[in-house]
Formats: C-alpha cells, sequence, structure tokens
C-alpha cells in the first residue's frame, strides 16, 4: 500500500534526502529549514501529503473528509495526525446532534462542537454540521415537553440559535435528516416523526428558511439514507426524495445539496449503476449539489479472513464511487469515521465476533485496501 511504504523505516532516508534537496533549492541552509518543522508528522503531512486523500481528491476539485467525534479526536494523538493528514473537511457524528446540544430544555452545550470548529480552523479546513432536525437523537426531556402547541417553537428556536452560533464558520449543515420513510406508505413518501405529527409536511421547508436566515453563508442540505441500491424500497426513497427536492425547490426554499449518506453493505450485490446515475443526474438537475455524507461498507456478512474481508470492501467503495464521481454535480466525499478503531458499527457484533473493518484504516491507522479504493476512485474521478 501507498502510504505503507511511505511512512516505513524510509523515512528518515527520504527526509534526510529531501533536507538537502530542500536546502540546495531555497538556498537556505539545512538546520534553518528544518527548524520549521517541529515533527515527523509535520514532514509527512507537508512533503508526503501529495498522496494523501484530501490531495488526491483536490486535484479533481473534490473535498474529502471524515466525521469523527470530540471524544476520540481529542484523546487520540494518531487519529488525529491521520486525519490532518487524510482530511480536508470535518464533520461532526454525534456532537451537534440534540442530545449532544440541549442537556435540559433551556440551556444550550456547544463545548464540544466549539472544539471540533477550533480544530478545523487550526488546520484551516472547513467543518459541517450534523445534524439540526432529525428524529432520533433527542435528550431524555424532549419527549415529556414536546406537543402541538410548542412544537414550532422547539424546532425554529434550536435551528435559529445553533445556525447563529456558527454563523458564518460553517461549510454546510444537513438540516434535515432522513425526513422521508416509504414504510409509512404516505404519498409523499414522508416519515411520521414527531416533526411531521406536529408541524404538518411543511415542517421541512420551515427548517431551511430558519437556518438560511440564521446563517446565509452555510450550504444547506438535504441528508438522505438508502438512496443507493436497487431496491424496491430505495428506489421508492429516490423517487420520493426527488419529489421532496423538487417541490423544496419550487417554492424558492433555500435548499443548496443533497447529502447522500451511504453506508454500503458488504455482501450484497446490489447496485445498479445506471439508475444511480440517472438519479444524480435529476438531482444535479435540479440545481443542487450532491455530497456522499456518510460513506463506510458494513462488513457484518463477510467472511473473517481479513484479506478476503478488506478486499470485498474495497470493490465495494471503488464500485460505488467510479459511478457518483462522474457526476460533476458531487463536491465532497465524507466517511462516518476514518479508522476501525472507532466506527459506530463496533457496537453490532459479528456473528464471529471478530472486529470490524468499514473504514479507510485499521484500528493502528494503517491504510488499507478500503484507502487504496478511495484513492484510485479520485484518481480515476473527472475534474470538476
Ligand atoms: C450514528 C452515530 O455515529 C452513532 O454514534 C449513534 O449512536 C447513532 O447515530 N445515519 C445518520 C447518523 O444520519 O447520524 C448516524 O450516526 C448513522 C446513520
Amino acid at each position: 500500500m501507498v502510504l505503507d511504504s511511505m511512512f516505513s523505516n524510509s523515512l528518515i532516508t527520504r527526509r534526510n534526502a529531501l533536507k538537502i534537496a530542500l536546502a540546495s533549492a531555497t538556498g537556505m541552509g539545512v538546520k534553518k529549514v528544518w527548524d520549521n518543522l517541529d515533527s515527523e508528522d509535520v514532514f509527512a503531512q507537508e512533503y508526503f501529503g501529495l498522496n494523501s486523500l484530501k490531495q488526491r481528491a483536490a486535484a479533481k476539485g473534490l473535498i474529502y473528509g471524515a466525521a469523527i467525534p470530540k471524544d476520540y479526536l481529542a484523546i487520540d494523538k494518531k487519529l488525529a495526525d491521520s486525519f490532518v493528514r487524510n482530511c480536508g473537511i470535518l464533520a461532526s457524528d454525534t456532537d451537534l446532534k440534540w442530545d449532544a446540544l440541549r442537556p435540559t430544555p433551556d440551556k444550550f452545550d456547544f463545548s464540544k462542537g466549539d472544539w471540533l470548529l477550533r480544530f478545523a480552523k487550526k488546520q484551516n479546513i472547513p467543518f459541517r454540521g450534523h445534524t439540526l432536525v432529525w428524529y432520533q437523537a433527542f435528550p431524555k426531556w424532549f419527549e415529556g415537553v414536546l406537543n402541538r402547541n410548542n412544537a414550532e417553537k422547539l424546532m425554529t428556536e434550536h435551528i435559529a440559535t445553533v445556525t447563529k452560533h456558527y454563523a458564518g464558520q460553517m461549510h454546510s449543515w444537513d438540516v434535515v435528516n432522513e425526513a422521508i420513510e416509504p414504510y409509512h406508505r404516505r404519498s409523499d413518501g414522508l416519515r411520521e416523526t414527531s416533526w411531521f405529527k406536529f408541524l404538518g409536511p411543511d415542517y421541512i421547508e420551515l427548517a431551511f428558511r430558519i437556518a438560511a436566515e440564521n446563517d446565509p453563508k452555510a450550504l444547506l442540505v438535504y441528508n438522505e439514507a438508502s438512496l443507493v441500491y436497487d431496491l424496491r424500497s430505495q428506489e421508492m426513497r429516490r423517487d420520493f426524495t426527488l419529489k421532496l427536492l423538487d417541490k423544496l425547490k419550487s417554492k424558492g426554499t433555500p435548499i443548496h445539496a443533497l447529502g447522500i449518506q451511504s453506508h454500503l453493505t458488504g455482501h450484497l450485490n446490489i447496485l445498479d449503476a445506471k439508475k444511480l446515475r440517472d438519479f444524480l443526474a435529476d438531482v444535479a438537475s435540479l440545481g443542487l449539489k450532491i455530497m456522499i455524507t456518510e460513506l463506510d461498507v458494513n462488513d457484518f456478512e463477510l467472511p473473517f479472513d481479513i484479506a478476503t474481508r478488506d478486499s470485498l470492501v474495497a470493490s465495494k467503495l471503488e464500485e460505488f464511487l467510479s459511478v457518483i464521481l462522474e457526476e460533476r454535480a458531487v463536491t465532497t466525499v465524507i466517511t462516518w469515521g476514518l479508522s476501525d478503531r472507532y466506527t459506530w458499527y463496533s457496537r453490532y457484533k459479528r456473528a464471529d465476533s471478530a472486529p470490524v473493518r468499514p473504514l479507510p484504516l485499521d484500528s493502528d491507522f494503517k491504510p488499507k485496501l478500503a484507502w487504496d479504493a478511495i484513492a484510485k476512485a479520485f484518481d480515476n474521478a473527472p475534474k470538476r
């Protein structure tokens, strides 16, 4: 693997070679050049950066990054270093959901979100927020408090306070997440969430308008799950999503992009490239950008053997990204985590109890075949 060899024993030799090359190229003394670099990691980041995922994506006008909870990024230096080396955007995972931000009905706790924003700023990369309106991740107090009379106030105040707090500093917000559920059998496909129950179908438009009023700079995203496969339920979800986006756009709603979560399934061959391509083109024709917001591959049903498993995970990523990246409206690819050490899938056990391997780096932060697959997909992608 590319990075394996780059960060192995040859580092010192290559480092020395580079010192000399740099010194002669710039006419500066070796010491002076070198004094500006304070660690091996900075070295790797600065001088091997051209091969990292973020650089390969950037070469095509794309942004690559990962969603990582603050608690992992803050305590694990290797994770932070791997993140810095590979990622050109940071996304929140758990830290900007209602249950993280709202310890009590009248209190907001921005400490973890603020930490993530500072981290991103320090690296000079954008930060994106997930998610303002969802049907999950509510704090314990929420159910006892929400009712028909206060639902609109609760939702709009939440969106306004949070978007105002981060105004002008966000790359994008997942304003509404997973609002569609074909199994709920409504003709518009909307999921019957508490927001829907109390506010009706227009809660979605309202959410976007409040977000835009308070942070006119952020890209406002509708984020949805289970959109990519050739399954009846996903085909229905694609249709309902298109109808929803079309309706929002025709009403002049400030919506800028569709987020496609992309939690892929390792053991199923159910991707229909043409159907997916057509869907992406339809979204793009509405004047919307497309972001891949939560990419990973669940390997629960894949064989135990690591080489076999990793190669199957990698081939799913390559197959998916090769279709997705053909569409020029796709701007961003974000994996839901970076290293197998920290993945939301580890809470669900494989039958053989083997640790799961859904992400680009293994649990020791070494690039896997999944990393290569993503790198290759960026290399093969047309330029934006
Ligand atoms: C997941 C988090 O990663 C977990 O830590 C949490 O317990 C459950 O939610 N789709 C989404 C994300 O939009 O918010 C979910 O995140 C993963 C599925």
